[in-house]
């Protein structure tokens, strides 16, 4: 088989995750100090594939500073603008010129695979299938592609059913022959508007192709919404090994597996990890948490926080009450207020969310 391009879709417009992506990519959100989509880099070049295109939308000037033009990652970018997310069908076809007939490797750039994309690859590669599929069993389907398997052999496939037939979603990481462009030809806009690669795959299906699929091994998450980014963050820390390059001072402890990057401060604090501390970050008189990660450039004085991600250049200080399961943007201030009357005071941008 030639060798498998990369497809990494990294435009769409984040709807679900504002008023974070009002300012910034999705896929660039970070888990344990690391944008989502550094992850899905890594995991395709893993599995051999360095020729990647890398499908941009509004962001896409943020999206093209983060990756550079790919020696950080060993393999070389292709920048592709699509006009507008019409879907993930309508994004391979945009980059029909940089796939050419290539066989190719598609994967979600909000994806995070704990096992990685290798066993996939290899799957297609040695098999002879129009497409490699990956699936795992969820307990909502309705949100995703949700896919009909009988005997190891998927045989219908249905993207967001209202009445899901089974709960195998299907995961976004997808194995082409070229035989795709012309199912992605033949197709209509669904409901919700979009051109649907899950059609598409239904599409060789229905022309009696070979679709082959597999389950997951390890953890799967989609970070479409704020929630699954506090999840992701947790699974990915889970793997953090202790690194503490900062200044931390005899005051403070640092207890169980705790990144702090060169740079970072920590006085008269408690660590407990898994946490992952970044560069510039300063934490005075506070406590955080398991499964926190706490961004370049962020303040946490006087304060309590566990279970949550703060961007970077954020304050929060002076909190009385302990932070969790947050999830905070960029330069945001929470400060807390000691003098009477003690109002809660704010100001919140669009779509942001408070629970008091
Ligand atoms: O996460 C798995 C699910 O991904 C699958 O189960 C579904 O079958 C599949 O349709 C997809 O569903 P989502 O609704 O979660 O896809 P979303 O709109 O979030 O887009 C996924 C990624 O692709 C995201 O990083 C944005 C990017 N994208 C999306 C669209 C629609 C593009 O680059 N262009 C687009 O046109």
């Amino acid at each position: 088989m030639n060798t498998l391009k990369g497809l990494l879709l990294a435009g769409g417009t984040g709807s679900r995750l504002r008023p974070l992506t009002y300012t910034g990519a999705k896929q660039l959100i970070p888990v344990a100090n690391r944008p989502i989509l550094f992850y899905a880099i890594d995991a395709m070049v893993a599995a051999g594939i360095t020729d990647i295109g890398v499908i941009i939308g509004d962001t896409g000037e943020e999206v093209q500073d983060a990756l550079g033009e790919g020696s950080q990652f060993d393999c070389h970018f292709t920048f592709i603008p699509q006009s507008a997310p019409l879907g993930l069908a309508h994004a391979v076809k945009v980059a029909r010129n940089f796939l050419s007939d290539s066989p190719f490797l598609m994967f979600l750039g909000d994806n995070l695979l704990r096992g990685g994309l290798t066993r996939l690859v290899d799957r297609f590669r040695q098999g002879d299938f129009a497409a490699s599929i990956l699936l795992t069993e969820v307990d909502n389907p309705e949100h995703f592609g949700v896919a009909v398997v009988d005997h190891g052999r998927v045989i219908h496939l249905i993207e967001k059913p209202q009445n899901p037939p089974s709960k195998l979603a299907l995961v976004g990481a997808y194995c082409f022959t070229p035989l795709i462009h012309q199912a992605i030809e033949r197709l209509k806009p669904s409901w919700r508007g979009e051109y649907e690669i899950t059609d598409a795959i239904q599409g060789l299906l229905d022309a009696d192709l070979p679709v082959d699929a597999t389950l997951v091994e390890g953890w799967w998450k989609d970070t479409g919404r704020p929630e699954d980014v506090l999840e992701a963050n947790r699974l990915v820390l889970e793997d953090i090994q202790t690194a503490v390059h900062g200044e931390v001072d005899n005051d403070s402890r640092i207890e169980g597996r705790v990144v702090i990057q060169k740079g970072a401060q920590i006085w008269r604090s408690t660590i407990r990890g898994p946490v992952s501390i970044a560069s510039g970050a300063k934490v005075e008189d506070s406590y955080v948490g398991p499964y926190t990660s706490i961004g370049p450039g962020v303040h946490i004085i006087h304060t309590e926080i566990e279970n949550s991600v703060v961007l970077s250049d954020s304050h929060i200080i002076d909190v009385s009450e302990r932070i969790d399961q947050s999830l905070v943007g960029r330069g945001v201030i929470v400060q807390g207020i000691r003098s009477r009357p003690r109002a809660v005071h704010l100001i919140l941008g669009d779509q942001s969310r408070i629970d008091l």
